[in-house]
């Protein structure tokens, strides 16, 4: 067996980071999106991985992420010049998956790993494809499920105003090679993209067999920023170790499980975790509250935050309010306002939110 995972597509729900950056790289608990996709499809046994990229971040995802060896698997990037579908991301990844069944693998989405048992039932019941599901509050957003009481898929809708059921798709998938003759088989949705949805659909409507597995642990599609910030509660909160590589100076205390970089300075400072801070960081007279994720060479000082993200190289100093439920982009500068502000300067990118609450 082999996987597809598609890490193409514009990503324009979580700008402005995904102007510089692919959405799926923006990092959960520290480490790219996509390398938890990677990372449960190696533990799955597969190691044959192709990855779609697009040409405007394909560079920063294939530099990252490498040949697959630091993961123990062999990648192969597929490069998709416009983001035209999901069903167009297989049909051009053809050449490399040739006749073998295949898991797909949305790299945006985050999956509690069960994938050995969903590919299990695949191939037990020889089935033509199998789709993931889980229930959720607002089916319109998502490609959603009819299904019998047996899990036998009846009909499949991408986003419907009028959903049949709360059956979301979760974005991982196993396809025979049947798949490929359905996405010949169908048009371009009103969206102008070549749904994935409507292939499986296809293959429905010529009798072939198509199921679902229902999910029962946590899913999150990382698209926005709330969802990034649950992720990464969920992440830190499930698989965070204790572990101080940097310096930790005596005046600061570390509670709970917290790991701290190498190279990494933490002076004067509380740290009550879960919290992860990268290498090469400088903490000072801060605060530092659980679910906080703190990337590599970031600066805080005179700092209060909780429950945020930091990326890579950000410089807080000073900011006397907590900062909570943030996320704050690579190299982003947030600086000190003298006493009581007369006036705030801001140079803010298109698409950024600031709150002053
Ligand atoms: O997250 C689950 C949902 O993912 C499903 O419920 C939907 O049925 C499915 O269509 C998909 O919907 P999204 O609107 O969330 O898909 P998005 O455009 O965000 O693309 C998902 C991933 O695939 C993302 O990592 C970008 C990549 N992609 C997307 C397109 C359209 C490509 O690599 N190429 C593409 O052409």
């Amino acid at each position: 067996m082999k996987a597809l995972i598609l890490s193409g597509g514009k990503g324009t729900r979580l700008r402005p980071l995904t102007y510089t950056g692919a959405k799926q790289l923006v990092p959960v608990a520290n480490k790219p999106i996509l390398w938890y996709g990677i990372e449960s499809i190696v533990a799955a046994g597969i190691t044959d991985i192709g990855i779609i990229i697009s040409p405007e971040t394909g560079g920063e995802v294939k530099s990252k992420t490498g040949d697959g060896s630091k993961f123990g698997a062999k990648i192969t990037y597929i490069l998709q010049n416009e983001p035209l579908g999901l069903a167009h991301a297989v049909k051009i990844a053809q050449p490399f998956l040739g006749d073998s069944p295949f898991v797909m693998y949305l790299g945006d989405n985050l999956v509690e790993s069960q994938l050995d048992l969903f590919i299990n039932k695949f191939q037990s019941k020889q089935l033509d494809a199998l789709t993931l599901l889980s229930e959720v509050e607002n089916p319109t957003a998502f490609g959603v499920a009819k299904v019998d009481r047996q899990g036998k898929v009846l009909q499949l809708l991408e986003k419907p105003p009028n959903p049949p059921s709360n059956l979301a798709l979760v974005g991982v998938y196993l396809f025979s090679s049947t798949i490929h003759n359905a996405i010949a088989n169908i048009q371009p949705s009103a969206r102008g993209e070549l749904e994935i949805t409507d292939a499986i659909q296809y293959l429905i409507d010529q009798q072939q067999k198509v199921e679902s597995f229902r999910l029962s642990g946590w899913w999150l599609d990382t698209g926005k920023k709330d969802d990034l910030l649950a992720a990464n509660q969920i992440i830190l909160d499930s698989c965070l170790d204790s572990k101080i590589e940097g310096e930790v100076d005596p005046t600061s205390n570390i509670s709970g499980r917290v790991h701290v970089g190498l190279g990494s300075k933490i002076i004067n400072s509380i740290v009550r975790g879960p919290v992860i801070i990268g290498e090469n960081c400088h903490v000072e007279n801060c605060f530092i509250g659980p679910y906080s994720s703190i990337a590599d060479e970031a600066t805080l000082i005179d700092a209060d935050i909780e429950h945020s993200v930091i990326l890579k190289a950000a410089t807080v100093t000073k900011i006397q309010q907590r900062i909570v439920d943030s996320l704050i982009g690579e190299r982003a500068k947030l600086h000190p306002a003298p006493q009581r502000p007369k006036a705030l300067r801001f140079m803010i990118g298109d698409d950024s939110q600031i709150e002053l609450i």
